[in-house]
């Protein structure tokens, strides 16, 4: 279910394409992107996944993340037509009608746990997918350093997060136990989209 473009919010920056300004969207928030329902269903479906620990900046912090393939669901949908259209009509793709490729992975975190001040090393938009969100209090928010001053995500269950990773400096916040929840978790996945090189090009001289 594509949530209504009414209730989402964008932050755009000035793009110089072909000699002319056009807009190019940082980033779009897209609440409850998908029903709190399916966003725990996927979150189920891929605990058994292979997995691996990561860590970025802080050597001493890793999480836990773990590759999707195609033949998984959650893959499928962030592939979708619906999920593409939105990628491409919400972040000034629209004119790009080959989406190339696709990465998409799950990170979970635990207490302690988070991801440092990074711009990621690929792809031309990321949709972040909030599966399992923490509760108020609990940290695990995502930053995003923008142009106009850096902006906190708060990713409840089932939200969306379009964004430029490639571009702007990100991180989340540390999660920390409360008295009410003293081991939460926060569980994303991520899908990183590539278009054709000439596209690039065409959209980032
Ligand atoms: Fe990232």
């Amino acid at each position: 279910m594509i949530a209504n473009s009414k209730s989402s919010s964008e932050v755009e920056a000035p793009t110089a394409i072909s000699g002319e300004k056009r807009k190019a969207i940082a980033c779009v928030y897209v609440p409850q992107l998908m029903p709190t329902g399916q966003a725990h269903r996927f979150e189920f479906e891929t605990r058994s996944l292979p997995g691996r620990r990561v860590v970025c900046g802080n050597s001493s912090v890793s999480w836990q993340e773990q590759a999707t393939s195609a033949e998984n669901p959650l893959f499928a949908y962030v592939t979708s037509s619906s999920v593409l259209q939105l990628v491409r009509s919400r972040v000034g793709l629209e004119d790009v009608l080959d989406i190339s490729q696709t990465e998409c992975w799950i990170s979970r975190y635990r207490t302690g746990e988070y991801i440092g001040v990074h711009r990621d090393c690929a792809g031309i938009i990321q949709l972040l997918l909030c599966l399992r969100a923490p509760n108020s209090g609990n940290g695990g928010d995502l930053v995003l350093r923008l142009k106009q001053g850096d902006r906190s995500f708060s990713l409840k269950d089932g939200d969306g997060l379009l964004f430029r990773a490639a571009e702007i400096e990100h991180y989340t916040t540390e999660l920390v136990p409360t008295k009410w929840c003293p081991n939460p978790v926060r569980v994303v996945a991520a899908a990183r989209y590539f278009v054709m090189s000439s596209h690039a090009d065409h959209l980032h001289p």
